[in-house]
């Protein structure tokens, strides 16, 4: 399976930013988590990594992807995930399974209620939150099953 990993705005200094909400790691160690989680699995599984800071950006990704034949998105879109009624609509058309991922439990985050909301959930095939960057191989893991199945 090919799978893109996307991640939204202001995730692009993974393991910088604000690490005691987001985690000191970076996206790189996620290959080896990866590893990890789906042992000889791990083979089957053709991962592209990918981040923007602007909404039209990200879904001039998830089309390409639509064109490219992907067959699974792992999806942090960060703030836009409470905003964005582009990004559903998005996701709502381009129809690969995806599985929404967040670093921080958002529903855990009862002083910014905003964050309590996704936008996205309601197209996605599941949502991953609270992991920290496991929750990205999590969301990988959870991809294949779903795709052996279908
Ligand atoms: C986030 C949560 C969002 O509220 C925030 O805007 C982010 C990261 C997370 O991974 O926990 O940028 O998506």
């Amino acid at each position: 399976y090919t799978m893109l990993v996307l991640n939204g705005p202001n995730l692009g200094h993974l393991g910088e930013r604000q690490p005691e909400i987001y985690g000191s790691q970076g996206m790189d160690a996620v290959p080896n988590l990866v590893k990890d989680l789906l042992g000889a699995n791990a083979d089957r599984v053709g991962l592209e990594f990918d981040q923007h800071n602007s909404e039209g950006a990200l879904i001039d990704r998830l089309e390409l992807a639509r064109a490219q034949g992907v067959d699974g998105v792992v999806f942090n879109a960060g703030a836009y995930t409470h905003t964005s009624l582009a990004i559903a609509d998005c996701l709502a058309w381009i129809q690969i399974p995806c599985v929404e991922v967040h670093l921080s439990n958002i529903w855990a985050r009862t002083d910014q209620p905003l964050r309590q909301q996704s936008l996205l959930g309601r197209q996605a095939v599941g949502v991953i939150a609270g992991f920290g960057i496991l929750g990205y191989a999590m969301a990988v893991a959870a991809l294949v099953q779903r795709l052996d199945k279908a």
